[in-house]
């Protein structure tokens, strides 16, 4: 049978590995049928990688799942991709799956694959296809990771799902339809989307301190894919660029990050109790008094105040809060009003592959 492609180039945005194994499963399945192939993170993609791809080219897009949109630095990566034109193209994720009993329950993609097919399909680039996978969730800052039994099953799930796929994108076959069946749930969270891009991502950035167990290795300041971490008065410090893709939290060597959850519910409440319903509300009255508009412009003006009132309050704590963990006594009080200490709060990070993939030299 004659080949469609003669290479694959799969760029992807993985935090705990998840997107990363799922573009490896793909990768072997190239291999097998002797194409060219190139795997690499967006964020240490070089072209000069790909010099030697001649022949038609199949580019696949793999990311985790950010508030039900592609996280914003693969977003901007995709903007800027301007290589291997007239390729084809598919856009695939991985979501917040879970397991109950023997079924296994989807994640949410919201816009999270619609929106880079369109970008690619502006572009100029033939979409093949539009792939969600449902691995384990790893969004630990709200729950504990599965337990591993679940994982491994999950796993084990997928991979035959995903290499299934893999054959069928890889014989030039169009694969959509997986991406459409949660459509309407999928447009009745997209709000959600933008509300997690403009303001969400910024707030959950603030949330993340290191405990008394660090020790200033440096593993997460060198391995964030953003470079959001730095060290402030000695301590990891993590910036707005922050895009909560857990890998931090995972893989810290001394367990040592945690979701300051003791800030996180004194500011919700500060905030939707009093704070922003009062202050935005003066605020707001006050630029209108001087501007004189509408009454739309008030909702707009109201609304861009209200969320940048929750910004400058979170970046206002999470400072207050950095400062105080220089003290041992008021860092042992913040850990252990985190959640995210306590045993039973698993961390999650995909185990390590099956012999087969680690073979295939990826
Ligand atoms: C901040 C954050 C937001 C998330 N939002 C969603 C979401 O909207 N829908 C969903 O199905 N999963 C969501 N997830 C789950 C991840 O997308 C999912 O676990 C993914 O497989 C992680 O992939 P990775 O290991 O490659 O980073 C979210 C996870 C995090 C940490
Ligand atoms: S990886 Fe953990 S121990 Fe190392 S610097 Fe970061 S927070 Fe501290
Ligand atoms: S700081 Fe941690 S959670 Fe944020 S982007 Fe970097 S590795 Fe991911």
């Amino acid at each position: 049978m004659e080949k469609s492609y003669d290479n694959l180039l799969i760029i992807y945005y993985s935090g705990t590995g998840n997107s990363k194994r799922v573009s490896e499963w793909i990768v072997e399945k190239a291999k097998e049928q002797g194409l060219r192939t190139h795997i690499t993170s967006f964020h240490q993609f070089n072209p000069n990688d790909i010099a030697g791809f001649t022949g038609k080219t199949l580019i696949g897009f793999f990311s985790a799942t950010h508030g039900f949109n592609m996280p914003h630095s693969m977003l901007r990566f995709l903007f800027r991709f301007r290589l291997l034109k007239g390729s084809d193209v598919f856009i695939g994720n991985t979501r917040a799956g879970m397991k109950l009993g023997k079924l296994f329950l989807p994640g949410l993609s919201g816009i999270a694959l619609y929106f880079p097919a369109l970008i690619m399909f502006f572009k100029g680039y033939k979409v093949k296809a539009m792939y969600p996978v449902d691995l384990p969730s790893n969004w630990i800052s709200l729950h504990p990771g599965l337990r591993k039994k679940v994982i491994d099953s999950m796993v084990e799930h997928y991979e035959r799902l995903t290499k299934n796929f893999a054959v069928n994108i890889l014989a030039g076959k169009h694969v959509f339809l997986k991406s459409f069946v949660l459509l309407p749930l999928d447009i009745l969270v997209a709000p959600f989307a933008f509300g997690y891009y403009f303001v969400g991502r910024y707030i959950l950035a603030k949330t993340f301190v290191a405990n008394y167990n660090c020790n200033n290795c440096m593993v997460c300041i060198e391995q964030c894919p953003t470079k959001s971490i730095i060290l402030s008065g000695n301590r990891p410090y993590w910036k707005f660029t922050c895009e909560s893709c857990m890998k931090c939290m995972n893989y810290c060597p001394q367990r040592a990050i945690e979701t300051a959850h003791s800030l996180v519910f004194v500011l919700v409440f500060l905030l939707t109790a009093f704070a922003n319903p009062w202050l935005s509300g003066k605020v707001t009255e006050l630029v209108a008094l001087w501007l004189g508009h509408s009454w739309m412009a008030y909702k707009v003006l109201l609304f861009i105040v209200q969320w940048g009132i929750w910004i400058v309050t979170f970046y206002s704590g999470y400072e207050f809060i950095h400062y105080l963990m220089r003290f041992p006594k008021l860092n042992k009080i913040i850990t252990y009003a985190s959640l995210t200490t306590w045993k039973f709060w698993r961390r999650y990070r995909i185990p390590n592959p099956s012999v087969s993939t680690r073979q295939s030299g990826v």
